[in-house]
């Protein structure tokens, strides 16, 4: 942007100075459903870190790779394994199709998250929290206690594990949504151990299953099977000027796997790629699936935790729901000691879950600042 463009948004912003902080606090919903022509500057990223909206914006579509869950779990599985290993390590990201999970199940969930977003804010805001460890927190931007910009996001995160101590603490209202969350926390979870065992296996650290439906007495299993669940509802509403703000900023996922359900009908999830931002195109009952910070140190690095934001649309707000899966709060995250040896030594520092938590939430985003943090390096090992 020319300066003199620069200083032309600024001028015209003048009059949205009026909006105090604390409406900013209440969330992108609550600021448009007062009426809004022009981003406010609370929103408004420096020119370097605003997305590029390409006119020709067939060119920077990307097709992810695809995962066929049913081929994966019959006879082609040993080919299935290869391509989920080269989605992982090339890409960090692919769509998993066939994936077994009711459309009922997630149609009820993606209703329940609309409702709840079009709930009167006096309803919403009461589960507001500033304690990044409350089993259910309502807020707005990436981390809105750091944010200096903030993000065009609304969410409602919950925790998912155990069940029967989360729940009471779930919103009453609307009426569908514990139960719409219970079932699809539990489909999801029983997803994402299908996906844990394949990746193990993927990586070697199993034997390939003969019968899969076999009880695994896998050690590594025990763990994932009681590992955190956080589902997050993200909302992104329509926005006037998408070009000079993000509904979220680039950054990696902290757990092992994500399970991320976009919205069918509106693009905005970008990742990157090769050097560039690329749009991910939805394909209709898949879910979009990444590696997370943990399953690259777990990995040893083989596997790639990828930057991803989120585009804002001018015309229609966007709705997608999160299952961020890792191991128990108490456990280690560490490289799987059958990864290492002398060599291949290991990548990354022994890190605790609590230490990934306090650091998101005591800094501002920071791509993936933290993970860089972890990495060892040696010498003769870059
Ligand atoms: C996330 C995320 C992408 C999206 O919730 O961590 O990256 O499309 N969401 O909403
Ligand atoms: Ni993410």
């Amino acid at each position: 942007m020319s300066p003199a463009l620069v200083l032309e948004v600024q001028t015209n912003r003048k009059e949205e100075e009026q909006v105090e902080s604390h409406e900013y606090h209440e969330g992108v919903k609550q600021l448009c459903d007062r009426g809004l022509a022009k981003v406010p500057r609370k929103y408004i990223l420096p020119a370097s870190e605003r997305p590029f909206i390409s006119i020709k914006d067939g060119a920077t579509n990307l097709k992810l790779p695809v995962i066929d869950l049913a081929q994966m779990q019959g006879p082609d599985r040993i080919h299935t394994l290869k391509s989920l290993s080269k989605a992982c390590e090339e890409y960090g990201f692919f769509q998993l199709i066939n994936h077994g999970i009711a459309s009922e199940s997630v149609l009820n969930m993606i209703q329940a998250a609309r409702k709840f977003f079009e709930l009167p804010f006096e309803e919403r805001s009461k589960y507001m929290s500033k304690d990044q460890s409350a089993p259910v927190r309502y807020g707005t931007s990436f981390n809105q206690n750091k944010d200096s910009v903030f993000c065009w996001r609304d969410f409602l995160k919950l925790s998912c594990h155990p069940l029967s101590d989360v729940l009471p603490s779930w919103p009453s209202s609307p009426a569908e949504l514990r139960q719409a969350v219970v079932n699809y926390s539990k489909e999801t979870k029983s997803l994402y151990l299908i996906l844990v065992k394949a990746i193990l296996e993927s990586l070697g650290l199993v034997e390939t299953a003969k019968n899969i439906d076999e009880n695994d007495s896998c050690d590594h299993l025990k763990e994932f099977e009681d590992g955190s669940q956080l589902i997050v509802a993200n909302c992104y509403p329509s926005c006037p000027e998408p070009d000079l703000t993000l509904g979220m900023p680039p950054h990696s996922d902290y757990g092992f796997l994500t399970l991320l359900l976009p919205d069918e009908e509106v693009k905005g999830l970008q990742i990157q790629h090769e050097g560039k931002w690329v749009t991910v195109e939805p394909i209709p009952n898949s879910f979009v699936v990444n590696v997370g910070d943990h399953l690259e140190i777990f990995s040893n690095g083989r596997y790639r935790s990828v930057l991803h934001r989120v585009l804002v649309n001018p015309f229609k707000s966007r709705i997608s729901i999160a299952s961020l899966h890792s191991l128990p709060f108490n456990s280690m995250i560490r490289p799987s000691p059958k990864l290492i040896n002398d060599a291949n030594p290991g990548r990354y520092m022994d890190t605790d879950f609590a230490s990934f938590i306090e650091y998101m939430a005591s800094h501002e985003h920071k791509n993936k600042s933290f993970l860089e943090s972890r990495r060892l390096t040696r010498q003769g090992h870059a």
